[in-house]
């Protein structure tokens, strides 16, 4: 890892590793869409990934704002996240369950991902990149409305299907 002397260093490192996570997303979403039993589920995983690609783009737009060619550095904590959420999708056999923890996998990535951008956020505001922080803010919004309606699909269909009865 380069060395962090100054908030700027920090929010580029922050910024790269945000592009590399995305791209981690960008190949687990197809994979969750196909193991996803319930067709509101599987839509919604599907409609994820053409927002994800749009979030892609928009730090390339903050990569070139700041002068900066876009590159990513690995993202431990999302490979993380990635890998329980693959692990539930060999060992779950009970189609319901295995919807309610691709839920449960994919909220604890949004969740993950409004933490960096909100940080990303105050950080740009911070250096004075009043355009690059709209732009981050946008994600961020974006990212906390999948979370509801991660949540929304928890409550209504999938989680109680998946109860014992
Ligand atoms: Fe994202």
């Amino acid at each position: 890892m380069a060395k962090i002397e100054n908030l700027k260093d920090l929010y580029v490192h922050e910024l790269k590793d945000a592009y590399d996570f995305e791209h981690q997303i960008l190949k687990a979403l197809p994979k969750m869409e196909k193991k996803a039993s319930s067709q509101e589920l599987k839509a919604a995983f599907k409609e994820h990934l053409k927002v994800t690609e749009r979030q892609v783009k928009r730090l390339e737009q903050v990569f070139q704002d700041l002068g900066q060619k876009p590159t990513r550095v690995s993202c431990k904590g999302m490979k993380g996240l990635i890998e329980e959420g693959e692990e539930y999708m060999k060992n779950g056999a009970d189609p319901d369950a295995l919807d309610a923890a691709l839920i449960l996998a994919a909220q604890r990535v949004e969740h993950y991902e409004m933490a960096v951008y909100g940080t990303l956020c105050a950080y740009a505001k911070a250096l004075g990149h009043e355009n690059q922080a709209a732009i981050l803010h946008e994600t961020l919004e974006e990212e906390t409305r999948t979370d509801e309606e991660l949540t929304k699909l928890a409550k209504s269909t999938v989680n109680l299907e998946a109860l014992p009865g």
